[in-house]
């Protein structure tokens, strides 16, 4: 059987160990699959962001595991979790994710630029994803030019081209 994509072995995350501290997750265990949809749900307070912050490599688990596509991030240093961000991880929000002073297509061309992507294969990749989400005639908007679903969709055509390279 195929390695789970994300695997989480009794993760634990403890803010401000000590006197005061908070046990946001306590021994999670979970396995994903490629492929599967999961949605996390819970009450206030449960620890939904803390384990989205892992399982996004935002932030580091106090003890436990997390292997990612078969490579333990749990260990890592800041630098190497932008990394693991860059090739593997996709984020959609529905607001704030968009840098707001450049438009549409320079926003999808960003994390290109980062991969070492040359200028003319960025601006065609970024043209044909925002094409591919309704956005050919947005492409030059900045975000308070668009309305909360187009720029959420702006962000998924982000996430899309890179899944194409
Ligand atoms: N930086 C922090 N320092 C201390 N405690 C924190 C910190 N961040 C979160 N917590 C605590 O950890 C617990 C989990 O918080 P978390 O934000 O993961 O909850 P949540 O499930 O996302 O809640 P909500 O549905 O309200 O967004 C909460 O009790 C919260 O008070
Ligand atoms: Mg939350």
């Amino acid at each position: 059987m195929e390695e789970a994509l994300i695997r989480v072995k009794d993760l634990c995350k403890i803010y401000n160990p000590g006197e005061n501290e908070v046990r946001a997750l306590d021994h999670v265990n979970l396995e994903i699959n490629r492929g599967e949809f999961v949605a996390i749900i819970g009450q206030s307070g449960s620890g939904k962001s803390t384990f989205m912050n892992m399982l996004g490599c935002l932030d580091v688990p106090t003890s436990g595991e997390y292997f990612l596509n078969g490579t333990d991030v749990s260990t890592m240093e800041d630098n190497e979790l932008s990394e693991v961000r860059n090739r593997e991880i996709g984020f959609i929000f529905q607001g704030f994710n968009l840098i707001s002073n450049l438009t549409a297509i320079e926003n999808v061309e960003l994390p290109l630029v980062y991969r070492g992507v040359d200028r003319k294969t960025r601006h065609r990749l970024a043209v044909e994803s925002l094409t591919m989400v309704g956005l050919e005639k947005r492409m030059d908007h900045r975000p308070n030019e668009m309305s909360g679903g187009q720029q959420q969709r702006v962000a998924i055509a982000g996430q899309s081209q890179l899944s194409r390279l």
